[in-house]
């Protein structure tokens, strides 16, 4: 890190920040549109929270996923789990996406459709004998996280127990041990269900990759097992923030919510400006600077890690006008929730559907919907990474 010739202050991001990171942005950018910071583990970087800044940097080709010519070393945990799309730069990035990309265009989404809806009604039958319930729970994580099983072929029996890992893994706040726990858990967790399908292969997108590795070699055992790591995390860890804190927003916002409830039509507008504002990813994945470069004026050294506050961006007044408000009606459009650049959500269309089936069911369902708590009790989760509710009590009326 090169903050001392840069004479700007470091920030330290701790429990305040995983409460309200919004602030802490604000303030940040209204100084400098970068921050040098130091992470809640104690490890440095910069923090980029203005839009024109974090979107030039989510498609700088310097800015890489690793270092050139690091590798993780063989039999780790980083070695089984890491080696995907997502930790992946060029020309390798192109060759794993490209092997699921099909599974995830909006037309292949589109098919999904029915079964999203059957999934959302019976998840809304559950609800509708309880007159107040934790909606995270019953309702934000089970959506997405039954959709994504499916479309892997992963038992959602065992969704409790990934549910507890992946918590653990994007976490900011456990300790060594306790990450490794639930990594090797998980790790073996994807072996065996690798095992079972090779022997019993099914039509599910796993059975499809497994097809893959084992004839033309285009995916490692690790890469397998990385690729189905990311998707099953990725395709709950995110979706669910959306549709719970975007319900809490709605209900924050009283005069938006009825706006919707009048017109929904205005469902796929309102999800764009759901994601603007809540933002399910607080930050962009980790980039580090292949060579040393500027942004804003600071300068970045070779190695340097780098985030991008994609909640930084999407609140920046310089590029949304009012952009603490929230507005149903606004052109949305440009928001960076689903990332930008080569690593651009695989799974945008996935969860734009599941969030608008999600809403219009939950209004359509319940015509008054209530915080069962106050709101200033709601805890966030400790992690800079993921911007989401510990619970949503609610309080539901036909
Ligand atoms: C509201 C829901 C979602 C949000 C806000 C979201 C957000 C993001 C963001 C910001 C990135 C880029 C991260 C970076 O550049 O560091 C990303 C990448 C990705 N997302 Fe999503 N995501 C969501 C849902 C999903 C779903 C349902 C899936 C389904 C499998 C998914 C799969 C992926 C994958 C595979 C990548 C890596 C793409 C690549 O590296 O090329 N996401 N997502």
């Amino acid at each position: 890190m090169t903050a001392d010739v840069n004479p700007v202050s470091v920030e330290h991001l701790g429990a305040e920040y995983f409460q309200d990171p919004y602030s802490v942005h604000a303030r940040l950018r209204a100084e400098r549109p970068v921050t040098p910071v130091v992470m809640p583990g104690g490890m440095s970087a910069w923090l980029i929270t203005g839009y024109a800044e974090a979107r030039a940097a989510l498609a700088d080709p310097r800015l890489l996923k690793r270092m050139p010519g690091w590798h993780p070393p063989p039999d780790s945990i980083f070695a089984a789990l890491d080696v995907h799309m997502l930790n992946s730069d060029p020309p390798d990035h192109e060759r794993l996406r490209r092997l699921v990309n099909k599974a995830f265009t909006p037309r292949r989404v589109e098919g999904l459709r029915p079964r999203i809806t059957a999934i959302t009604e019976g998840l809304l039958d559950d609800l509708a004998g309880r007159p107040e319930a934790d909606l995270l729970a019953s309702f934000a994580f089970p959506l997405p996280i039954t959709v994504i099983c499916e479309l892997l072929g992963v038992p959602a029996d065992d969704r409790d127990d990934f549910r507890a890992w992946s918590a653990t893994i994007v976490s900011d706040t456990v300790t060594p041990a306790v990450f490794t726990e639930h990594a090797t858990a998980m790790i073996s967790y994807f072996l065996a269900l690798l095992a079972a399908k090779r022997r019993e292969p099914a039509d599910d997108l796993l059975s499809a990759l497994l097809a893959a590795r084992d004839s033309g070699d285009k995916l490692s055992e690790n890469e397998l097992v990385s690729m189905a790591f990311l998707l099953l995390v990725a395709g709950h860890e995110t979706t669910v923030n959306l549709i719970a804190s975007g319900l809490l927003a709605l209900l924050l916002n009283p005069a938006e919510l009825s706006r919707l409830r009048a017109d929904p039509a205005l469902t796929g507008a309102a999800v764009e400006e759901l994601l603007r504002y809540v933002n399910p990813v607080n930050n962009a994945t980790f980039r580090c600077a292949a060579e040393p470069l500027e942004i804003a004026g600071l300068r970045i050294s070779r190695g340097d890690p780098v985030l991008v506050s994609l909640s930084g961006a999407n609140r920046d007044p310089d590029r949304f006008s009012d952009p603490e408000g929230l507005n149903l009606g606004r052109d949305g459009s440009g928001h960076l929730a689903f990332g930008h650049g080569i690593h651009y959500c695989l799974g945008a269309p996935l969860a734009r559907l599941e969030a608008e089936i999600a809403f219009a069911g939950l209004l359509a369902r319940f015509g008054s919907i209530r915080l069962a708590v106050p709101a200033s009790s709601l805890r966030w989760r400790p992690s800079t990474l993921i911007h989401g509710l510990e619970a949503l009590p609610v309080r539901l009326t036909p």
